[in-house]
């Protein structure tokens, strides 16, 4: 029975220790498993954060390389554009110096100007001095080139070497500019200038000649935008002999035997010589007097607008300093302010050494020289024929309707602004047409629409 009892204890506890080997064991196994999930769970997580974090990174690089590929496509059609204009340059220069004439100067068409303007031109006539075509224009007041002139040919050999021997040690008035533009002003009117808060555009220096070349030396190299233009009446210059006598040759039998009489211009009131610099600009006016303008030395272009054209281009008033001249900055035209600019038409010339173009009086001309050399030109500036009256019968009819219009214009602006003021012209003016005249708008007869209005 003892034995028994030791048999069913022993199997028992043999029962009891094996099961609890088990779960021993059951339990190590459960705990590493729950360790593997862990650090599955971990991995897993650890895979899913870095897995946005790269999207995020190739989102960022695929733009950063989708950027730079539009760069360098932006690049390429600059280059492309780049490398078409170098084409043309090129090929633009290889026609330039195979165009050079036998003197070793270009042909005009190469001749290379600064500015670009909008307007259309039509090419300004040419004739022969000898040819009917010039004397003509001359009578009827329209413009035209006067080729292979002999005018002031004997002049022909005033460069600026010549010139800056024979005037060298004059002492003169230069003006420099701190740009290509040199508006002409008036300080008749210096007094009134106040007004309209004006302040001249370039300086006047006192100084030698040869100062005047030197400036022009020095203002290349600096390169700085500023310019120096000699403009002086020839007969405050003092003349050496040998320009005395050139002076002297000038055709002046054409100009009193055959310009006067056939135009019934008055008498030569002065010559003005004009020694540019390298690319300086005379901005858009109008003179009083009939010029023929003569070229001597270097390119000069002329764009010329016939009296007609006053509206589009805004004059000064009568007594601002710069009176005649036109208020339109043609190199950076302000097209809100003076919107009629839009509609100008003008005529246009390159007049070079031995060429006269006539420009007739009142007839509005912008002159512009070459970026390559120095110019010089000479102006003859005759009286109009309807300037000496007395003189003249039925005077009214040498007045072209245009001009006559303009004189009008600038007689009825006087009148009030000697009567008035000066700065009340628009006031006095508003005065006269306000409300009195508006009836003639209302009852404006239907014939006098213009077609498809
Ligand atoms: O610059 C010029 O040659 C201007 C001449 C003029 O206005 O007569
Ligand atoms: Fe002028």
């Amino acid at each position: 029975m003892k034995a028994l009892a030791f048999v069913v204890i022993f199997a028992l506890f043999h029962l009891i220790s094996s099961d609890s080997e088990d779960v021993r064991r059951l339990v190590e196994e459960r705990d590493l498993l729950r360790e593997q999930v862990k650090s599955l769970r971990d991995e897993i997580k650890l895979h899913s954060s870095s897995r946005d974090e790269s999207c995020d990174y190739l989102q960022n690089r695929i733009d950063d390389l989708q950027r730079t590929v539009k760069a360098k496509r932006d690049e390429k059609d600059t280059l492309k554009i780049g490398i078409e204009t170098a084409k043309k340059e090129m090929t633009s220069l290889a026609k330039c110096k195979a165009d050079k004439d036998s003197t070793g100067k270009y042909h005009k068409s190469q001749i290379r100007f600064q500015g670009k303007y909008h307007f259309p031109v039509k090419p300004i006539k040419r004739a022969k001095m000898e040819d009917p075509e010039t004397l003509k224009s001359l009578q009827e007041g329209l413009p035209i080139v006067i080729t292979g002139s002999n005018l002031t040919s004997s002049a022909l050999r005033w460069n600026i070497e010549f010139l800056g021997k024979e005037l060298k040690n004059q002492f003169v008035r230069i003006f420099v500019s701190s740009n290509r533009q040199f508006r002409y002003h008036n300080m008749k009117f210096e007094t009134t200038a106040a007004y309209y808060e004006w302040q001249p555009p370039f300086r006047i220096h006192e100084g030698l000649f040869q100062e005047f070349i030197e400036m022009t030396n020095d203002f290349k190299k600096a390169d700085n935008g500023s310019r120096a233009y000699f403009q002086y009446l020839i007969n405050e210059l003092n003349l050496t002999e040998s320009m005395d006598d050139d002076f002297n040759e000038f055709n002046w039998n054409w100009i009193h035997d055959t310009v006067l009489p056939a135009t019934k211009w008055g008498q030569l009131k002065h010559n003005l010589l004009l020694v540019g610099m390298n690319d300086v600009s005379t901005p858009v006016h109008f003179d009083g007097m009939e010029n023929l303008f003569s070229m001597i030395y270097g390119h000069k272009r002329c764009i010329l607008f016939d009296p007609s054209q006053y509206k589009g281009l805004y004059p000064f008033p009568i007594h601002h300093p710069h009176d005649r001249q036109s208020q339109v900055d043609f190199d950076n035209p302000n097209f809100e302010m003076f919107p009629r600019f839009r509609e100008v038409h003008g005529y246009d010339t390159i007049l070079g050494p031995g060429e006269v173009l006539y420009i007739p009086s009142h007839w509005w001309h912008y002159i512009e020289s070459e970026r390559d050399s120095m110019t010089v030109s000479l102006n003859f500036w005759f009286y109009p024929a309807w300037h000496e009256k007395d003189d003249q019968e039925n005077w009214k009819d040498l007045v072209p309707d245009a001009v006559d219009q303009l004189l009008v214009k600038q007689e009825v602006e006087t009148l009030i602004a000697e009567s008035f003021h000066p700065t009340k012209v628009k006031d006095v003016l508003k005065e006269i047409l306000d409300k009195r005249f508006d009836f003639i708008e209302a009852k404006r007869p239907e014939k006098d629409t213009v077609d498809g209005e």
